[in-house]
């Protein structure tokens, strides 16, 4: 947990825009996102497909140029619209790392895998001579639970869950500070998922790592965060400490994802709260005015149709954009 509250990276007002084939306006993939992601935590971000969570990871590493905003990491101003400052990343890439979503479409099927963690190691110098870079490679394969005997194979020969330890690998092989992890385990079969992220759980805690851990379940990422960001069409809804943020969801969006998600004793599953999403997101490239969400929302009323309403701080640490939750207490009960 980040009790100290030290921000390693912070975000404002981000913004990225797509052209969208064949149309004049623009995909809004994220659209005014803030957000501080301290040192040492897991920040969960969750939403459903195509809501903008790939994208914004992805602009936080300016892997992707974002449109507009600010991104600081560790103090230093990697990227600022208004102040037209784009930093050279060459430096920041040996301290942020990113795994993939699909482990077999980012490795190459002709590189061994050892070679593979290897080209990592060479690309920033970390390495003195054959024999320091052979027991690097063997020793990340060992930390990531891989047999370092295998390191002369290619990645046709492993499992899906294999290849992804491949990839954490070849993360750590520059000894990052952060790592965005985007959908590590999505693609690998349900019986292995777990092994995979409580590796990743053992290696933060080892090495101090900061993530992003990306999902659009939030089953997945309910238990390796330390808070939890839930992000709708392009734009952050809900923020807050995970046990909270599940226990109790401001936003109606979080609560319909919520009620999505099977609890383990079919009694409670059958008893709870039923709130089931309505339809699906609209597109990006044309969002409804004023919340989002509106269509979706059991709760919407005349003016979350007009207004976009602001994530703001509900109670300590606890953001949600939601005007429903800005009525007075009869108010409130009397619109559900
Ligand atoms: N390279 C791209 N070109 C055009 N549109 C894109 C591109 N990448 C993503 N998008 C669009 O941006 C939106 C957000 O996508 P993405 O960030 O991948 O969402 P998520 O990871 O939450 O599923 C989607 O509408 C998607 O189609
Ligand atoms: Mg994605």
């Amino acid at each position: 947990m980040a009790e100290h509250k030290d921000v390693l990276i912070s975000i404002r007002d981000l913004t990225k825009r797509f052209a969208a084939p064949g149309r004049k306006k623009a995909v809004r993939a994220v659209d005014g996102v803030s957000l501080d992601i301290y040192r040492g935590e897991a920040l969960g971000l969750v939403g459903e497909s195509g809501c903008g969570k790939t994208t914004l990871g992805r602009c936080i590493l300016r892997l992707i140029e974002p449109s507009g905003g600010r991104i600081e990491y560790d103090g230093q101003v990697l990227f600022d619209k208004e102040e037209g400052i784009r930093a050279e990343m060459l430096p920041f890439r040996r301290k942020m790392q990113i795994i993939f979503q699909n482990p077999a479409a980012s490795l190459d099927p002709r590189t061994t895998v050892g070679e593979s963690i290897g080209e990592a190691l060479d690309i920033h110098r970390l390495v003195k001579g054959r024999e320091e870079r052979q027991q690097r490679i063997e020793a990340l394969m060992t930390e990531v639970g891989l047999d370092p005997a295998d390191a002369g194979r290619y990645p046709g020969a492993f499992s899906g869950g294999q290849q992804q330890r491949v990839g954490i690998a070849r993360a750590l092989a520059v000894e990052p500070e952060f790592i965005v992890c985007d959908e590590p385990i999505s693609s690998l079969d349900v019986s292995i998922q777990s092994q995979i992220i409580n590796t990743l759980e053992d290696l933060k805690q080892q090495k101090g790592l900061t993530y992003l851990f990306i999902a659009h379940d939030l089953s997945v990422v309910r238990h390796i965060s330390d808070r939890i960001g839930v992000m709708y069409l392009g734009r952050l809804v809900e923020l807050g400490d995970s046990v909270s943020l599940t226990a109790r969801p401001l936003h109606p969006y979080t609560r319909a994802l919520l009620s999505a998600v099977p609890l383990p004793d079919p009694e409670k599953n059958r008893l709870r709260e039923r709130n089931p999403m309505q339809g699906e997101p609209p597109s990006p490239v044309d969002p409804p005015s004023g919340c989002a969400f509106h269509p979706r929302c059991p709760m919407a009323t005349e003016k979350c149709r007009q207004e976009t309403p602001p994530l703001m701080e509900r109670e300590p640490g606890r953001f949600a954009a939601c005007h429903m939750l800005s009525l007075p207490k009869e108010g409130r009960d009397s619109a559900t």
